[in-house]
């Protein structure tokens, strides 16, 4: 279950934005408490302007700790995201977090981690890594996106690449590659993590059953509050009756036998 009790409001001085791939960009910000309690899939909750405008906070996946500095990485969608473009070093940022429930590294009985990411589904994915290698698994990384520009490799180990215009690595889906990679090269008692657009986390769902890979996705969607409070970011769970958990609170990590996915 998800704890709350480490998440705290922290107002952090920005380090930079950098750009790390094609209109995408990574913003970095310090907080010693922050840093020391987020883990891997967990998400941070900014509000990215003083006036209050936008209103709601906009939810980031923690990406990378370096000592006191977190780093998020994102593309401009909308008013918050190009708020957060402008960011200079030296301003304040209103973090709130760590936020929802991590991926479950710890206890399940598994010796490789199969990490699975779509565009910036690459996000918790650096984190996942050095938190897999601390416990000595094997990682294998597949990660895929639109096309090169927008490929965001850094801190993953060796990923296996595939584009959908293939101006690298496999020419076509991720998912496509990573079933032909571990059917052809089954790993010891692996255990999947993936992150990225739902119709991929469909298809990593479904291979993941058919092979009996136990998994876990993270999901994206919009989200109000972030902390369970205003009910708007539903997710149906698995089972008969039709029951909803919350993405921010229950997830936004989930075991695939729990939702329907
Ligand atoms: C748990 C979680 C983790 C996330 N991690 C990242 C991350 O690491 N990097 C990243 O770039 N983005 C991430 N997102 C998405 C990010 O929060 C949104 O892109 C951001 O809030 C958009 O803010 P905005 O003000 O720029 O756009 P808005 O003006 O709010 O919206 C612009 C457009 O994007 C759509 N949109 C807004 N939020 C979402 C969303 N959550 N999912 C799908 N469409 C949305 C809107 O419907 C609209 O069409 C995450 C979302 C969640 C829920
Ligand atoms: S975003 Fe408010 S309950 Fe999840």
């Amino acid at each position: 279950m998800n704890d709350h009790s480490k998440m705290m409001i922290d107002l952090c001085p920005v380090e930079g934005v950098r750009t790390a791939g094609e209109g995408i960009f990574a913003l970095s910000f310090s907080s010693a408490a922050i840093s020391r309690s987020v883990r891997p899939g967990q998400f941070l909750n900014l509000r990215v302007e003083e006036s209050r405008d936008p209103l709601l906070r906009r939810p980031f996946s923690a990406y990378r700790i370096d000592g006191n500095v977190i780093e998020v990485v994102f593309n401009v969608v909308g008013r918050g995201t190009a708020a957060m473009r402008g960011k200079k070093k030296g301003d304040l940022l209103d973090v709130m977090g760590p936020l929802g429930r991590p991926f479950d590294t710890v206890s399940l009985g598994y010796d490789s981690g199969i990490l699975i990411g779509g565009g910036l589904g690459v996000a918790p994915l650096p984190l996942l890594t050095s938190s897999l290698k601390k416990e000595g698994k094997q990682v294998v990384t597949f990660l895929g996106a639109r096309t090169s520009a927008v490929l965001v490799t850094e801190y993953l180990q060796d990923p296996h690449i595939a584009t959908d215009d293939g101006t690298r690595g496999f020419h076509g889906t991720v998912v496509d590659l990573a079933s032909a990679t571990l059917r052809a090269h089954p790993l010891s008692r692996p255990r999947i993590f993936a992150c990225g657009p739902t119709p991929m986390l469909r298809a990593v769902a479904a291979f993941a059953r058919a092979e009996g890979i136990p998994c876990e996705v993270s999901l994206e969607g919009p989200m109000g509050c972030g902390i369970g409070i205003c009910q708007g970011c539903p997710v149906e769970t698995a089972g008969d009756e039709k029951r909803y958990a919350l993405m921010c609170k229950d997830g936004p990590t989930f075991d695939i036998r729990t939702i329907k996915i």
